[in-house]
């Protein structure tokens, strides 16, 4: 099963964050347009890459991660099969949430 999109890993993102802060609610729009930081959609969450690029931290390369700025991230990042590790890492960029329209 893929675990970015079951709920179990869901879960771990929301339980990893609701007790830390008050994730804020982005619409796609707004993370399109932010100009302070670097921030990527993975599944229902928006994530601030800016250090992890910055500081060439990801080890398949800053270039394939900063061309998702701003966008969703979420087919690349499960296209390339990313480890539980991988997954777990990105837990810890996690700033907000996406806001769908109802
Ligand atoms: C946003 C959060 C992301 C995190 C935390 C992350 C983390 C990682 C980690 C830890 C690895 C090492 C292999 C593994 O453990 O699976 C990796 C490899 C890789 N990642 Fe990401 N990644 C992210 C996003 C992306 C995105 C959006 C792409 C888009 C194409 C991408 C493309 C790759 C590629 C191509 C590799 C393979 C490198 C190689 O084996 O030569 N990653 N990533």
């Amino acid at each position: 099963m893929d675990l970015v999109k079951s709920n179990s890993y869901l879960s771990v993102m929301e339980d990893n964050n609701s007790d830390k802060k008050q994730l804020r609610l982005f619409t796609r729009d707004e993370v399109n347009q932010e100009k302070e930081r670097a921030l990527v959609i993975v599944g229902k969450f928006v994530l601030d890459v800016t250090d992890f690029i910055r500081n060439s931290l990801h080890p398949g390369g800053s270039d394939v991660l900063a061309q998702f700025i701003g966008l969703d991230a979420t087919g690349a990042f499960e296209a390339m099969g990313h480890s539980m590790r991988a997954k777990q890492q990105a837990l810890q960029f996690v700033v907000g949430k996406i806001l769908e329209k109802s």
